[in-house]
């Protein structure tokens, strides 16, 4: 670790030196427990491995140039993740041993937060999973919640360059009542194969419309959307889409910035009428998007020409970042200092 470049860094895993873990067993978490182990021993009939009961969050600590280090929204983290418990059939982990854990986890690996300098962060990663062997579909009646870290730099490696985005309508990431409004690995595995068409064909991620009708749209792959039009943020509103902490927070920083704010049904021809438009997640931060491809559609809309993010894409970005490295003010108590 001595030698981690961590300008260089990509979003990629690096061994730290510690997780965090708890079982769930007779309807009781147990204490946290502190490994220097990768691994994990599961029993070959584990629901999370036939049945997909597995659930992940992603949430990140921050070094300041003071050397504090501070942890963004990790109570709605821990509420998401009880979302996705419901949503699943999971046990469901308190919201106060959720941040244990995270200050745990992050405490003991505190080498391996990135200095302020580099632009990077530490990332989070809870982790959720049945554990106990069912082999009918049912929920399973232990759990094993885990937390560990790594180091990470920019999800797309243009950080906060425009990169362009694509259509794709033959995939759907979730159905339309499904368990897109949830964080849980299936979504992500249905995403892999229309991912991998968009990367290969130069594009950052697929913008995925609304299953039923392909009318509306959804979100960026790992990312919700936003579109920025004559001084108002619009994104979607969707029950297909992951409720985007991020999005959350860039909605209050738009409107502290004068903006309207539309979080509703948005047409796929809207696109034509934004000035600016980017992705928002905690790994994506803000990736502004260049242009978006509607390949079956033969269309395409612009939105960045000159390589730059726009304006307004640019004051959120820096405001989101301020708060985040502790150079602007906690208003709205999203911070917490690891002491
Ligand atoms: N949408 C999806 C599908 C995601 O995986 C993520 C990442 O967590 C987001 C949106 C952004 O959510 P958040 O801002 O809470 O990280
Ligand atoms: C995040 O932004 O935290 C994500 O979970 C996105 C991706 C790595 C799945």
């Amino acid at each position: 670790m001595e030698n981690i470049n961590w300008s260089d860094l990509t979003f990629g895993y690096l061994k730290t030196d510690y997780n965090v873990r708890s079982y769930y067993k007779d309807g009781k978490w147990s204490d946290l427990e502190i490994t220097d182990s990768e691994l994990i021993p599961i029993h070959i009939a584990a629901t999370c491995l036939h049945y997909g009961q597995e659930a992940f969050e992603g949430l990140k600590a921050f070094k300041g140039k003071d050397g504090k280090v501070r942890i963004f929204r990790m109570r709605e983290n821990a509420l998401r993740m009880q979302a996705s418990s419901r949503g699943i059939m999971m046990a469901e982990l308190p919201v106060e041993l959720f941040e244990k854990a995270v200050l745990e986890a992050v405490k003991k690996n505190e080498r391996f937060v990135p200095p302020y300098e580099s632009g990077a962060s530490l990332y989070i990663r809870p982790l959720l999973i049945g554990t106990s062997a069912q082999v009918g579909v049912k929920p399973a009646t232990e759990y094993l919640f885990l937390i560990f870290v790594t180091p990470v730099g920019p999800y797309f490696k243009e950080g906060f360059k425009p990169t362009p985005y694509v259509i794709i309508r033959g995939f759907d990431r979730a159905a339309p009542h499904g368990t897109g409004t949830i964080k849980v690995g299936g979504n992500y595995a249905a995403s892999l194969v229309a991912g991998k068409i968009a990367h290969e064909k130069g594009y950052s991620a697929v913008l995925y419309l609304d299953s039923k009708e392909k009318k509306y749209i959804d979100e960026c792959g790992p990312a919700n959307f936003f579109g920025i039009r004559n001084n108002t943020y619009v994104t979607p509103e969707s029950t297909s889409i992951l409720p985007s902490i991020t999005n959350k927070s860039l909605i209050v920083l738009a409107e502290e910035l004068g903006l309207k704010v539309e979080r509703r049904p948005v047409l796929t021809e809207e696109l034509e009428t934004f000035e600016e438009a980017g992705a928002c997640g905690t790994a994506a931060v803000i990736s502004p998007v260049s242009r978006i491809d509607d390949i079956e559609e033969n269309k395409s809309y612009v939105f960045s020409k000159d390589g730059k993010p726009g304006p307004i894409s640019e004051k959120l970005y820096n405001k989101l970042r301020a708060i985040q490295y502790g150079e602007a003010e906690d208003k709205y108590g999203w911070i917490t200092e690891v002491d």
